[in-house]
């Protein structure tokens, strides 16, 4: 298989390929070694000279977090902020908007959980509506009813990029196009495409976009980022304020910071920030394209696979797919092939029912296995799996 990644180079960065077959780079992905050595490296100087003073000491590897995602996500450093994660990221996002009752949110079928759990809180502390605009028969935003659905009402349309539950990409740059065409405020949820495709800010005409560390990007668990248009910086009222964020000018009053760290926690997982900001640079090294290429290769063959394997559906219908493939098997429960596989050294994931309700009720599906590639799977890798899955239970 012709790829412009050096796959086995990048295998042997990554240790665990060598005794797990890793197909849940959508839970986490396997950090490569330099990941995970500049973490390690940060907690024992902490441990050695003190958290405050090693922070001094690293402030430059610290600081490398803003023009590290500035490169990956084409914008300014000031743009960026790092979080805890990236429910976090956005819950900053979202609470930051000055809705007004009666306010519209504009969503789609396919949101990501905990967002619309945010969307639901308001509409019952502060009555916003939420409209929910359904996927076409491929799983796509209806991009026709996203325009009808547009009103002088509309504050926000939050869009997930890539669904926790199923693969495929929606169309981000499109969605992009409409809401800036109204001048409205668009926040996307990039958590499951950051690190596998490319991701332009400018190009996506998104203001808010929100990540985590652990995923595809294979930075260390618990850490998190959140871009912010400079443009509209000055209309969102971050929800939670420290002296980080803000400086207390006067015993009645207090200024935000200029930039999108108003949007930070002054404690963090400092160690974590330093490991995020060199797994964005391995990637964007790499780069994106390439990364994308590589995963769509794998990822096709494991879904042509699966379609042929017998009692086996593939959610996915859309051509526009990612590295994450979704399916049920006729005869085995989600949660019994994942123990059965674990068992042999193969990691998948499930994805359940109740943590999609909008989204499972109309494709009307139930708990779903979900097999999550990443550029450093193999062909090897997914013919195994292939030969686990097909194996009679004993
Ligand atoms: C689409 C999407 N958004 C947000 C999240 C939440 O990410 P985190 O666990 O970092 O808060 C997930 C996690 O699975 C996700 O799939």
């Amino acid at each position: 298989m012709k790829t412009d990644l050096h796959i086995i180079r990048l295998r042997a960065e990554t240790p665990a390929c060598e005794n797990l077959i890793h197909f849940n780079n959508a839970g986490a992905s396997l950090s490569p070694s330099i990941v995970t050595q500049s973490v390690a490296q940060h907690l024992q100087l902490e441990q050695l000279i003190g958290g405050y003073e090693a922070a001094e000491q690293a402030a430059g590897q610290i600081e490398n977090f803003y023009p590290a995602f500035a490169r990956l996500l084409n914008c300014d450093p000031a743009e960026m902020a790092f979080i805890e994660n990236a429910t976090r990221a956005w819950d900053m996002a979202f609470y930051a908007v000055p809705f007004q009752p009666g306010d519209q949110v504009i969503t789609g079928q396919a949101e990501y959980a905990s967002n619309y759990l945010a969307m639901l809180q308001l509409q019952k502390r502060l009555g916003i509506e939420i409209v929910v605009i359904a996927n076409d028969a491929q799983g796509m935003l209806d991009l026709d009813s996203l325009r009808e659905h547009i009103n002088r009402k509309t504050r926000l349309i939050a869009l997930t990029h890539i669904p926790s539950q199923i693969g495929t990409v929606q169309p981000a740059a499109e969605v992009g196009t409409i809401a800036r065409g109204h001048g409205i405020l668009y926040l996307l949820d990039a958590c499951q495409s950051a690190g596998q495709l490319p991701l332009d800010t400018q190009q996506l005409g998104c203001d808010l976009l929100t990540g985590t560390g652990r995923k595809y990007l294979r930075g260390p668990r618990g850490t998190g980022f959140l871009y912010v248009n400079r443009n509209r910086m000055h209309e969102l009222s971050p929800p939670f304020i420290d002296l980080h964020s803000a400086r207390w000018v006067g015993p009645d009053n207090f200024e935000f910071r200029d930039d999108a760290r108003r949007f930070e926690n002054w404690e963090c997982f400092v160690a974590g920030k330093i490991g995020l900001g060199v797994a964005a640079d391995y990637a964007h090294n790499l780069g994106l394209e390439a990364i994308q290429t590589r995963i769509s290769v794998v990822a096709g063959h494991l879904a042509n696979r699966l379609r042929e394997a017998p009692g086996v559906t593939v959610h996915e219908k859309s051509d526009n797919r990612s590295g994450i493939v979704t399916f049920s098997l006729a005869r085995e429960s989600a949660p019994g092939l994942q123990q059965r596989l674990r068992r042999s050294g193969i990691n998948i994931s499930v994805s359940r029912r109740v943590n999609a309700q909008l989204d499972s009720n109309v494709r009307q599906v139930g708990d779903v296995c979900r097999a999550s590639l990443h550029y450093y799977n193999t062909v090897e890798e997914i013919d195994r799996f292939i030969a686990y899955l097909n194996q009679p239970r004993s």
